[in-house]
């Protein structure tokens, strides 16, 4: 029987879009991120999700920088199994069931408390797997979290929510929290803010975008002096791109002639502390 959660607020229902994109990634004929959990999740859940209006672009772009985030994580972690991994606004993702971290890793996934109810209702139970209800502008939900072991801290679809202020606060206390780790999250340009204002496939979301959008991957550096930059990771020159449907395959390679243009896609911004 499918299962109906209470209602969300708008921001919090913003986690059905991407959720619904990676179940739509698995269920196409070649996936990028193939995410069995998303596609369950979807068809138990009893949710409006034709109100979305995704592109195969869309899809395509949500599945990759999951993937890349993801690599990120699973590679910090392969090489420090004492870790804590984070995943910042997680809504519904399952990163951790794809990553599959050594057991000794402890893994928490943080959102506001709907959403972490929610999860744990929908998700069965894993002994290393945290969930910390909470809104990341506030200063204390940290105090839950291991301050002694080194972190990766990875969040998927966030940032353009916080303004320029809140997530440079974030990035200062995740900083000042762990003796070291690293950040890696969807930067979102200037460009790609007006686009996700403008565009179609993400209108249930254009009035919540607080961020002005980050144009320069050495820009955070400046906002706290132990952030060094590891890689701007540009999607459209990363290898999943030979996988994509004709056109979009096509776009993605004009893109890639010119990091200027390789911008106007979606680009992974990673640092290590
Ligand atoms: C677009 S969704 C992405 C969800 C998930 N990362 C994914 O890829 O499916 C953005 C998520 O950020 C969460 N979020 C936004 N602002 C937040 C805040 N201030 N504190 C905690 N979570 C927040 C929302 O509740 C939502 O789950």
């Amino acid at each position: 029987m499918a299962i109906t959660l209470p209602a969300l607020t708008p921001i919090e229902d913003s986690l059905f879009l991407t959720l619904y994109a990676r179940a739509l990634d698995k269920r196409s004929s070649r996936p990028i991120l193939a995410d069995k959990t998303a596609d369950e999740i979807v068809h138990n859940l009893d949710y409006d999700y034709q109100k979305f209006h995704l592109s195969t672009n869309l899809i395509i772009n949500v599945a990759q920088r999951a993937k890349k985030l993801d690599e990120v994580a699973s590679g910090f972690l392969a090489r420090n199994p004492d870790a804590v991994g984070l995943d910042l606004g997680a809504g519904l993702d399952s990163r951790m069931v794809r990553i599959d971290p050594p057991p000794t890793v402890d893994w928490y996934d943080v959102d506001f408390p709907g959403v972490i109810t929610a999860r744990e209702r929908l998700r069965p139970h894993h002994g290393n797997a945290h969930g910390v209800g909470a809104d990341l502008r506030e200063p204390h939900w940290l105090d839950s979290i291991p301050s002694d072991r080194p972190a990766v801290i990875v969040a998927d679809g966030l940032m353009a929510f916080l303004t320029q202020d809140e997530w440079v606060s974030l990035h200062n206390r995740l900083i000042s929290h762990f003796p070291s780790g690293e950040i890696a999250y969807n930067n979102y340009t200037k460009f790609a803010i007006r686009a996700a204002k403008h565009s179609r496939g993400t209108q249930s979301v254009a009035d919540l975008v607080k961020s002005p959008g980050v144009d320069d991957p050495h820009e955070p550096e400046r906002w706290n002096p132990k952030l060094k930059l590891i890689k701007e990771i540009l999607l459209v020159r990363e290898p999943e791109v030979a996988e994509f449907p004709t056109a979009i395959r096509l776009y993605n390679r004009l893109l890639a002639t010119s990091t200027a243009l390789s911008r106007k896609g979606t680009v992974v911004f990673h640092y290590r502390f």
